[in-house]
């Protein structure tokens, strides 16, 4: 299908829908860095303009919109959140943009904590804006660990389908393909979570591999007292959420390294969120890594669009079934 990507970062969303076999045929974000990776290693559709300056005329046409609005305002890790946060009303600019182009489907994408924020007000509003102009709309949160990221990276998705379109049987949320080993029950055909150490094992040391790129890191101390970015790396299970702070002022989390002797380089952050070693970032590396923390991983956008080819199947099935 032909997407249109808001908000698209360094494309890590969008990567995945590639690999799915979708095409995507315009993109948008505001930060330099991450639209120069994305030019690198996705395409040059992508146009670096704040979204709410665009009129939807110079958006073309689409079947599916997709979209990460900025989640800093939403993150349960931004201790100021509120209700009254500017930067939530950036979705605002999603719907303009679905109203306009109408596609088939959207995805909205955020981070888990857009659920209860303002004690679930927000996210009432979210799905009243989006009925308003036409969409039914249905959620979950997924774990990125059930779909091959050694992460456990919790997102919100949202997918919604214009009213016209006949009802689905039920195709969301994308099937898992991997299950947490520890515990019982019917997981046959999936495979174990991925762990962090398994999925770094064929990283060298950085001392050793000064040609690798973007395989520089963060000499900032470790700590062990288990808050966020100061834990023990366990290396035989998937890694916590990288994430950036959620606010301004503090830097992205970079994780310990699973050996637990030095964080992680943002090479190593890129393979925890599922970018492929050939993914090159631009700018320095506390850009490269804070456009790695802000992504979706690959490999959970590639689900998705597989998710999103099933739909398209079915509804091509119901438009034949009306004929
Ligand atoms: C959560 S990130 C999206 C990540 C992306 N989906 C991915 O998988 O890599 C949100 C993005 O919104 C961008 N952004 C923030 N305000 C914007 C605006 N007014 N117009 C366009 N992009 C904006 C940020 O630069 C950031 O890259």
């Amino acid at each position: 299908m032909k997407i249109v990507s808001l908000f698209s970062g360094a494309g890590g969303l969008d990567l995945g829908l590639v690999q799915a076999g979708h095409e995507i045929i315009w993109a948008n974000d505001i930060y330099a860095d991450a639209v120069a990776t994305y030019r690198k290693n996705i395409g040059n559709h992508v146009y670096m303009r704040d979204i709410s300056e665009i009129p939807s005329s110079e958006i073309p046409s689409c079947d599916v919109v997709v979209g990460g609005f900025p989640c800093q305002g939403f993150s349960v890790a931004n201790w100021g959140r509120t209700i009254k946060d500017e930067r939530n009303k950036l979705y605002k600019e999603m719907v303009r943009v679905i109203d306009d182009k109408k596609p088939r489907f959207f995805i909205a994408e955020n981070v888990k904590g857009l659920i209860s924020l303002g004690k679930g007000e927000i996210l009432k509003r979210i799905i009243s804006d989006f009925s308003r102009v036409g969409y039914k709309t249905t959620w979950h949160v997924l774990n990125s660990a059930d779909y091959g990221v050694p992460q456990k990276r919790m997102r919100f998705v949202m997918l919604g389908v214009r009213n016209d379109i006949a009802t689905l049987p039920s195709i969301f949320p994308p099937e898992p393909t991997h299950h947490d080993p520890t515990k019982k029950g019917n997981c046959a055909k999936l495979k174990p979570w991925l762990s962090v150490g398994r999925a770094l094992a064929h990283i060298p040391e950085p001392e050793l591999a000064p040609d690798i790129p973007n395989h520089q890191y963060s000499k900032y101390k470790l700590r062990f007292n288990g808050h966020m970015g100061h834990r023990y790396i366990d290396p035989d299970k998937p890694a916590p959420t990288v994430t950036g702070r959620g606010d301004e002022k503090g830097g992205v989390v970079v994780l310990h390294h699973p050996k637990n002797h030095r964080r992680m380089s943002a090479r190593e952050l890129a393979t925890v969120q599922s970018f492929p070693d050939n993914f090159v970032f631009e700018g320095t590396k506390t850009s490269a890594y804070r456009q790695i923390a802000n992504a979706v991983p690959p490999a959970l956008g590639y689900a998705i669009g597989v998710m999103l080819s099933k739909n398209a199947n079915q509804i091509l099935h119901f438009d034949r079934e009306a004929i």
